[in-house]
């Protein structure tokens, strides 16, 4: 097998392909993000509702979920009784935490404290967490 010359043609013709490619590949990566903004964000019903059996939720429990491309929580602090906020941060957008002793909520960033009712403890956090409307449908809860 012999190796023959290549013509410049050729040569011009593997580097349009190739710079094609690299094209194609940063376009796509600057596209990207444009995409992901103009698409809308994931719901988990027709309504953007999401449904939680009521059951995985034990009275004092927290349940913390996915909600329109963020985190939720819901509280079950006594029978019966639930309540449910965003679990973003009001401060600069962290999500916060359940801490059981002494039942708050606390932002991992800053130290911002929130209370089981989303009220603010301390920190830095200038509004209390956003809350979220629950409704009890059987033996579902419908947030959002
Ligand atoms: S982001 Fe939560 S306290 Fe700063």
């Amino acid at each position: 097998m012999e190796n023959q010359p290549v013509s410049s043609s050729q040569r011009r013709f593997f580097l349009s392909v190739v710079l094609a490619a690299i094209g194609a590949a940063l376009a796509f990566l600057a596209g990207w993000p444009l995409l992901r903004f103009l698409t809308p964000l994931q719901q988990d019903g027709d309504d953007g509702r999401v449904a939680i059996d009521r059951k995985r939720l034990e009275v004092g429990g927290v349940l913390f979920f996915s909600y329109r491309g963020g985190t939720a929580v819901v509280l079950q602090m006594a029978p019966g009784e639930f309540t449910a906020f965003s679990a973003i941060c009001t401060h600069l957008g962290c999500v916060v935490q359940w801490k059981s002793q002494p039942q708050e909520f606390v932002c991992p960033c800053h130290g911002g404290r929130f209370s089981p009712a989303g009220a603010v403890l301390g920190g830095p956090p200038p509004k209390p967490l956003v809350p979220l409307p629950v409704t009890l449908s059987g033996e579902q809860l419908l947030i959002g």
